[in-house]
């Protein structure tokens, strides 16, 4: 259904949104990250809270503005401080639809003063990050929607499903890459929507905007009917 027939059943609730990417620093001029626009997940954060729902969106370093005034907006830059802040809005929240791009991995240490340039090689040795999604997915309580993406480029669907389980997820986005305008740094994507249940929402290539819709369609769909 259209968001305009909206069941109305958000209104109140609590949502946790992570978007963008995460920035893990070398030092204090260079960091190690990724192209993530935060699109899609600040797309979700409107669409939410444009149906009602009060929305704590912890992002990374983006170049989007939030309109909602239901949108808490806390701006990160690392994982470790995108994990500390998700735990702590995941607290009393209805559910989490994490839709951050984090960076797996940060530099063991970031140097203090700027690395300077020499003619030898430069190993970066670097120590893998919290997965916050995972973090969630233990501490989550019965009636606490869990929700992930995906982003794979071989055998999409089965990876999608093991990190749906392994995360404790109710529900996961398998993003395509393999079409083109879908992804990263564009306006549109092509997904598929992965519930526990086996159910299966294979979405046509849609603005950004649209899927977020479509996303939080499905959202509404788990609170009204809550999966056993
Ligand atoms: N995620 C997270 N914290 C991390 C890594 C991922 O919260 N440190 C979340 C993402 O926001 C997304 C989901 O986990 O909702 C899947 O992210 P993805 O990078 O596709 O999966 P990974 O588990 O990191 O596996 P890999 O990158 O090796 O495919
Ligand atoms: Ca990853």
């Amino acid at each position: 259904f259209a968001a305009k027939e909206s069941s109305g059943i958000l209104s109140g609730k609590r949502f946790l949104v992570s978007a963008g990417p995460t920035y893990e620093a070398i030092d204090p001029v260079r960091f190690v990250g990724n192209y993530s626009s935060g699109k899609m997940g600040f797309a979700i954060a409107e669409e939410l809270a444009s149906r009602g729902a009060l929305v704590d969106l912890v992002c990374g370093p983006v170049s989007l503005k939030t309109k909602n005034p239901n949108i808490n907006r806390i701006d990160v830059h690392s994982a470790l401080e995108m994990h500390r802040e998700c735990l702590a809005h995941f607290q009393g929240a209805d559910g989490a639809v994490m839709s951050a791009a984090v960076s797996d991995y940060r530099p063991a240490k970031a140097e203090e003063q700027k690395i300077k340039r020499s003619g030898d090689e430069l190993v970066l040795k670097l120590v893998p990050n919290p997965d916050i999604a995972a973090d969630l997915g233990r501490i989550k309580k019965p009636g606490q929607i869990l929700a992930g993406f995906a982003l794979e480029t071989n055998d999409e669907e089965a990876n999608a499903r093991k990190k749906l389980d392994s995360k404790n997820l109710d529900f996961i986005v398998l993003n395509s890459l393999a079409e083109q305008g879908a992804g990263f740094m564009v306006d549109t994507n092509r997904i598929t929507i992965i519930g526990r249940d086996q159910v299966i929402d294979d979405l046509p290539l849609k603005s950004k905007v649209e899927l977020a819709a479509d996303i939080v369609n499905y959202i509404e769909r788990l609170l009204i009917h809550p999966q056993g």
